[in-house]
């Protein structure tokens, strides 16, 4: 039997963080040997917001970079830039057609980011989600790991990808969303009760996978916990110690009981600090990597290169059967 297949991508604005590595790459890592995997950077979507454009394509490279240093071995997985396969845009196009208005007002990712760029509500921050129906879409992806603020993108894709199916018959692989049972949401160090953003305006309440080890322990030190001094797990009244025990668990394998025990007679600052050590330690060779590769833009240039051509082979295959459908002259 074929492997499943699975799509995901991260966008190209801004910096990756410890939350897109602890929360999405490092997951990924672990499916390339069961799945047949593709991973994409997702620089069209990246236009909805205003870009310097030196800085979006360094961003680009950089995400390519740092999904290799991760682990994500260019041989098993396809690692492509979105803007090089084609097809994206124009199945993007067509599905437009396909989907309402009205379900695109109700995305709650489209209200937020209308209302922090209420200078630049641009119709492609409105058709976002359908663009991103075409990138799993083309793919006939079965899985997309994601995160939860991207489920309701991904239950739009199933519901453009099942109409489809029932005007023309089957045509799409009606996609699964995945958030991996191993996986940890990474909230904010300021405000641990938003998911960790690499948007932040507040750069102490992010790590980046760039961050040296200095600026790694400051920012963990300064991060947001409570007046108890007590190293418990419990999300909802300590939403800010929960989270560094998250982060802890994450680069440690070792569980909450495990933590609560660890910490038992220390206060926070012995905490924080030894959450900065893990960090950096587990940080360390995928860094080190990073900086190895980005030096290397021949190897770049070959994967994503590579990646695109063959991600192509499957996308320009299913947007021909999605075009003699629907009565486009190929
Ligand atoms: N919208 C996703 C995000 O912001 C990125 C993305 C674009 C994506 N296309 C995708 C994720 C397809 C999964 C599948 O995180």
């Amino acid at each position: 039997m074929s492997k499943k297949i699975i799509l995901s991508g991260i966008q190209a604005t801004g910096k990756l963080t410890l939350g897109n590595y602890l929360g999405a790459i490092d997951n990924w890592v672990k499916m390339q040997e069961e799945y047949e995997c593709y991973y994409m950077i997702a620089n069209l979507h990246s236009l909805t917001v205003r870009n310097d454009p030196e800085t979006l394509k360094n961003n680009t490279l950089k995400i390519i970079a740092i999904y290799v240093a991760a682990g994500l071995d260019p041989e098993r997985n396809n690692i492509f830039i979105q803007s090089q396969v084609k097809e994206h845009a124009e199945l993007g196009w067509i599905l437009n057609c396909y989907t309402y208005m009205g379900e695109l007002s109700r995305m709650t990712q489209f209200k937020d980011k209308s209302a922090k760029h209420a200078d630049n509500i641009n119709a492609g921050l409105f058709t976002y989600p359908v663009l991103m129906a075409a990138d799993i879409l083309l793919y006939q992806a079965n899985l997309v790991p994601v995160g939860a603020d991207q489920m309701q993108h991904l239950e739009i894709a199933r519901d453009i990808a099942e109409r489809f199916n029932k005007i023309y018959g089957e045509t799409f692989v009606i996609p699964e969303g995945y958030i991996a049972k191993t996986s940890s949401r990474i909230m904010g160090l300021q405000d641990p009760t938003s998911k960790m953003s690499k948007s932040a305006t507040n750069l102490n309440d992010v790590i980046f996978l760039e961050d040296e080890p200095d600026i790694i322990l400051r920012k963990f030190k300064k991060a947001v916990t409570d007046s108890e001094n007590i190293v418990k797990f419990e999300p909802e009244n300590k939403p800010g110690v929960s989270n560094l025990m998250q982060i802890y668990s994450s680069c440690t394998s070792k569980t909450m009981e495990e933590i609560e025990k660890e910490f038992e007679n220390s206060g926070y600052g012995n905490f924080k600090a030894k959450v900065a050590e893990a960090v950096i330690e587990k940080l360390e060779p995928i860094q080190k990597k990073y900086k190895e590769i980005l030096n290397n833009p021949e190897y770049l240039e070959k994967i994503y290169k590579k990646g695109a051509e063959n991600a192509r082979k499957l996308a320009s295959k299913t947007l021909d059967t999605v075009k003699e459908k629907i009565g486009i002259i190929i």
